[in-house]
């Protein structure tokens, strides 16, 4: 299968372009800036793509792609730092600009474009002038040796350039974010016209090959899956139990007490539907909320939980008696990169503590017996898979849910008091944005419990009840959000939902915030 590289050197966008090339029909593959050529990893390359980078080109410790990536003569796309880069290093010269550039930013071809075939074909079809998506503090203020602006922005920035005897091209902005108008059409250019790469990748070329793999791998040997009840480790469970003998497969899910209204039986319900035949469930909640009682640190919560979970995973896993199982996990090509494993060092570490650093994964690690089976798939492509594997829509198109579940929903301590109340009042919530058509236009929508009271009045009584705030987002990969806006009609009457419905709580708020500055969960 044709496959672009994409050499990243840390950009919030770098995923972006992963799966913008992968939306082409083109398998992609992020590797680490800094990663020298091998053999395997150029196997079947059509080109290699520079990404941004929270650094400048300039800066002391600045990310620098291997001088071997530069000698392959396979065709190159540098964006934003990737073309700084280059320009500092080919003898041009890149400055800080007085005003950051950030947003949309209108981008003309200059007739240069035009000058020969390889830049023509580069810029064919698209118009003269567009509005484009620029994110930078920096510029280029003198190409490189080789190098010609073949476009400009109104400021009068180098907006596009181009080699000119190798198959390079660079661009200031950011073809990869949806609001680069004529973007994909720039990346379609650059990897079909300029790298000649063929489409090949699709969710059922995916599996047919990962289940080729996987038969090879583990042979006749047991598997065990630790299923969070989420959309991720359910495609993993029907992946493995579509692609190995049934037999060899065991499902193991904790109950944490610290789960959605009715999601255990849900759970259970679809696997064993899939043909599982070995479905452990255990009933840990007793010793989740036991352990949590009192604690209101949300950093403390968390660990308490990870370990907890690590504690009864292990007892569980003993019991069962597959001691030399493999075991698999539902790991995203998102965690890695988020967790910092798959990509440069340089990359941010955003969020490597959403991932229980489990001993017991550490040591199958170690034994070289971890299967994930989706770690080269994005979320979209893990939904489509799911699909694929005939899981139904509100399982493949379930909104993301934390690992540490309602016990970083229910801000202060933890009871089973809160926690059915908060089951109650978000499974209202999502059943009211799925009858009002709204569930699949958010990306992430739940409530969370306030640690305050407020007063109100209930017929002709003085009450004192529980806040709820709301949540609903949207957002791309969970990176950055939006608040989603709702009619304020469907608001009142959720709101109206919830306080008629759920006794203990007698106010709601909607939560309007951003990531940035806010995250999504509120802990
Ligand atoms: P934040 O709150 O960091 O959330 O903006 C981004 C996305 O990650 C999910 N999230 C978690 N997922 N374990 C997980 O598996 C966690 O500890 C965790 N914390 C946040 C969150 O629901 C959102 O989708």
């Amino acid at each position: 299968m044709d496959k672009i590289i994409i050499l990243d050197f840390g950009s919030q966008y770098t995923q972006l372009i992963g799966r913008r090339i992968r939306e082409l029909g083109v398998y992609s593959e992020i590797v680490a800036g800094e990663r020298a050529v091998e053999p395997e990893l150029l196997r079947d390359c059509k080109g290699i793509v520079l990404s941004g980078s929270p650094y400048s080109a300039y800066q002391e410790g600045a990310p620098a792609p291997n001088q071997s990536m530069l000698e392959t003569g396979l065709p190159l796309l540098a964006v934003c730092y990737g073309i700084q880069w280059l320009t500092l290093h080919s003898g041009g010269n890149v400055e800080r600009c007085d005003t950051r550039e950030y947003g949309s930013m209108p981008v003309r071809f200059l007739p240069e474009a035009r000058a020969n075939p390889a830049w023509a074909s580069f810029s064919n079809g698209l118009p003269e002038r567009f509005s484009s998506w620029m994110s930078h503090g920096d510029s280029i203020v003198a190409p490189g040796e080789g190098w010609k602006i073949i476009g400009v922005s109104d400021r009068g920035v180098p907006a596009v350039l181009a080699h000119e005897h190798k198959p390079w091209f660079g661009l200031q902005f950011h073809p990869e974010v949806s609001h680069c108008e004529h973007g994909m059409d720039i990346l379609s250019r650059f990897v079909f016209d300029i790298c000649g790469a063929k489409p090949g990748w699709s969710i059922e070329a995916y599996l047919e090959e990962e289940a080729k793999l996987l038969r090879a791998r583990v042979g006749a040997e047991p598997v065990l899956l630790l299923i969070s009840g989420g959309v991720d480790s359910t495609v993993a469970g029907a992946f493995l139990l579509r692609s190995l003998n049934p037999e060899q497969v065991y499902l193991l899910y904790i109950d944490t007490g610290l789960m959605r209204k009715a999601e255990n039986d849900e759970v259970m319900r679809n696997l064993s539907k899939l043909g599982a035949r070995h479905l452990e469930a255990v009933d840990a909640e007793a010793q989740f909320l036991g352990v949590l009682a009192g604690e209101s640190d949300p950093e403390k919560k968390r660990h308490i939980i990870g370990d907890m979970f690590i504690k009864v995973q292990q007892t569980a896993v003993e019991r069962l008696g597959i001691p030399n199982a493999f075991l698999a996990q539902g790991t995203l090509y998102t965690d890695l990169i988020e967790s910092g494993k798959g990509v440069g060092n340089k990359a941010q570490v955003i969020k490597s503590h959403h991932n229980v650093r489990s001993p017991l994964i550490e040591k199958k690690r170690a034994e070289g017996r971890v299967i994930e089976p989706l770690d080269r798939l994005y979320k979209d492509e893990v939904r489509a898979l799911g699909r694929v594997l005939g899981l139904p829509e509100e399982i493949v198109g379930r909104h993301p849910f934390p690992g540490p579940g309602l016990g970083v929903r229910i801000l202060g301590d933890v009871t089973k008091e809160k926690c059915d109340i908060l089951r109650d009042a978000d499974s209202i919530f999502i059943e009211e944005l799925r009858a009002r058509k709204l569930y699949d236009r958010i990306w992430q929508a739940f409530c969370v419990l306030l640690p305050v009271r407020s007063v109100g009045v209930t017929g002709d009584e003085r009450a004192y009840k529980y806040v709820l705030a709301l949540r609903a987002i949207q957002s791309e990969d969970g990176m950055t959000a939006q608040p989603f806006a709702f009619d304020m009609k469907d608001l009142f009457e959720i709101s109206a939902a919830i306080t008629n419905r759920v006794p203990q709580i007698g106010r709601v708020v909607y939560d309007v915030s951003s990531k940035p500055p806010a995250t999504i969960e509120w802990e």
